[in-house]
């Protein structure tokens, strides 16, 4: 990246009033640079202050910025309908003693996000957790971690 953009992003960074939101860095980047390098995320970390993990998942979140794909993203839904929550409730606390989550439900690794849905509409193969479009029924910890290969 060349010291001219690096001053520039610098000053830009300076003159943002939230300097907590890696939206526009990542915007101002884009139109700049025409993409999202992995230095310019270690810059905007930097002079942010943002985690470079939190800024690879706001790309991974968004198509535009996906020049590159930082890491698959494995989405685990599960079911919060009155057939299963007790049981999948069960079954995610015993996932979070394997994977640590934060409160927005996404892996500190930044490998997992934790949705949920309200009724599959196959409430006698309950409890139904869906990962990554694929539903699970009569699901348990251990076939869970299987099929999460963890
Ligand atoms: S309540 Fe879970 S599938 Fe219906």
């Amino acid at each position: 990246m060349e010291k001219e953009f690096i001053e520039k992003l610098d000053r830009f960074i300076l003159d943002l009033s939230d300097k907590r939101n890696e939206i526009p860095v990542l915007n101002f980047v884009l139109e700049e640079q025409g993409e999202i390098t992995d230095e310019a995320i270690k810059i905007i970390a930097e002079k942010t202050g943002i985690w470079d993990l939190t800024i690879k998942n706001t790309i991974n979140f968004y198509p535009k910025y996906q020049k590159k794909k930082y890491f698959e993203l494995t989405e685990i839904v599960y079911c919060n309908g009155r057939n299963c929550i007790e049981r999948t409730e069960k079954i995610i606390d015993e996932l979070k003693e394997v994977i640590q989550f934060n409160e927005d439900g996404l892996s500190l690794d930044g490998k997992f996000k934790l949705l949920t849905k309200r009724c599959f509409g196959e409430c006698n193969g309950g409890p139904n957790i869906e990962i990554n479009g694929l539903l699970y029924n009569k699901i348990n910890i251990e076939k869970l971690k299987l099929a999460l290969k963890i």
